[in-house]
């Protein structure tokens, strides 16, 4: 970060404390090795170190969408084993056994690239079995999954460490999606075990549970757990439940760059959407879409100022919003701001940033982008 940006009044507060005790927390509750997802920066948290981090702590497995993210882990010294969760392309798969990622197999195909890729290196490629049980994403269907099963057991390039599958609907602890997909990955591994007994190989690790089996499903626990979110101490769902009391790990705060009254009358921001009802005070934050503040948050969102929640009014623009104190509200030029965190005995959760925006915790906190500098604290 360059000095200049490390001065920006914006910035990202990461708590390695709260991150720790999440996993602790998810260790606890389910008394399972963890694999902690951190793609999309570590879900804005900043990959590597939040990597890193997890590594200190013991992580059993990392786990990333794209090979390029398990590059930069491992560039940056992460030693863990990692898991590359999307699907492959074959001319990346000789990355793949370079740098030691454990690949995600989801079609004979795709086995016989990275056979191909193992051999090309003289080594063996580690491979993650995925089956569909109704994600209909990436995997193989497990109403149709025995060959690729029997293929890769029979594989001489390629070990079998993992199969797994991912869960649609388990945010919603009350949804009946989730028994019906575990039902079908069990089918899905009983082909598994009967191709272990088969060629004596051990049997690999069974990982279906995302944040909502963590929190709501303990029959989607089985070997080792896969959560994203709730490391960052975020909620997937505003229906979602916290048996763990989850912390959470990112603050983001800005400071006052400019004081005006505004006129009665007068409109504030891009296509004068928002007028002042009588002569108010009103705030500009230097922080905007930009930035991945939400541009849906315009006349909607809610910021902390000394304390207490006062509206942003008018459109966010790209670097800029505006916030509404109201007639006798105070505030002074670099004050700090508050968008998700806490000041002075209140918060602003990131599940509630997000319901006012009309999207999920996830699109918020994945959004925030490199212009905004990351600090970390704990650890
Ligand atoms: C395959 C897979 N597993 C686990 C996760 C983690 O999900 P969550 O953040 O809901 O825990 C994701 C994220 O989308 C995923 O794609």
């Amino acid at each position: 970060m360059s000095d200049l940006a490390s001065q920006r009044p914006t910035r990202i507060r990461v708590d390695l404390d709260a991150l720790a005790e999440n996993l602790r927390g998810i260790r606890r509750h389910t008394g399972k090795p963890v694999m902690g997802i951190v793609k999309a920066n570590a879900y804005g948290h900043g990959l590597v170190p939040v990597a890193r981090h997890l590594e200190a702590q013991g992580i059993d497995q990392l786990g990333v969408a794209f090979v390029e993210e398990g590059i930069a882990l491992r560039r940056a010294g992460v030693r863990a084993p990692i898991l590359v969760m999307g699907g492959v392309y074959g001319k990346q798969l000789q990355d793949f056994v370079t740098h030691d990622l454990e690949i995600t197999v989801s079609s004979v195909d795709k086995l016989r690239l990275a056979e191909a890729a193992a051999e090309a290196a003289g080594r063996q490629a580690v491979v993650h079995l995925k089956i569909d049980t109704g994600m209909e994403r990436v995997g193989v269907h497990s109403y149709s999954c025995q060959g690729l099963i029997d293929a890769a057991f029979a594989s001489r390039g390629c070990v079998v460490k993992g199969v797994y599958s991912h869960l649609a609907c388990a945010d919603d602890p009350a949804h009946p999606m989730t028994a019906q997909q575990t039902a079908r990955f069990a089918e899905a591994c009983a082909h598994v075990e009967r191709a272990c007994a088969r060629s004596g190989a051990p049997m690999p690790i069974r990982h279906l549970a995302n944040s909502g089996g963590v929190l709501h499903f303990p029959d989607t626990w089985l070997d080792m757990v896969r959560p994203g979110i709730a490391l960052y101490g975020a909620l997937p769902d505003p229906a979602s439940n916290d048996p763990i009391g989850l912390k959470p790990v990112l603050a983001l705060t800005s400071r006052v760059v400019y004081f005006k009254v505004v006129r009665a009358g007068a409109t504030v921001s891009y296509g004068a959407t928002w007028t002042a009802g009588t002569d108010t005070r009103v705030i500009t934050i230097p922080i905007g879409y930009g930035d991945g503040w939400p541009r849906a948050l315009s006349s909607k969102g809610e910021v902390l100022v000394r304390g207490l929640r006062k509206p942003i009014v008018g459109r966010v623009c790209m670097d800029q919003f505006m916030v509404d104190l109201g007639p006798e509200g105070t505030a002074y030029n670099e004050d700090e701001v508050v968008l998700i965190g806490a000041q002075d005995g209140e918060s602003i959760r990131v599940e509630a940033v997000a319901e006012r925006a009309g999207t999920i915790p996830y699109e918020i906190l994945t959004g925030l982008n490199e212009r905004i500098p990351r600090g970390y604290v704990g650890g």
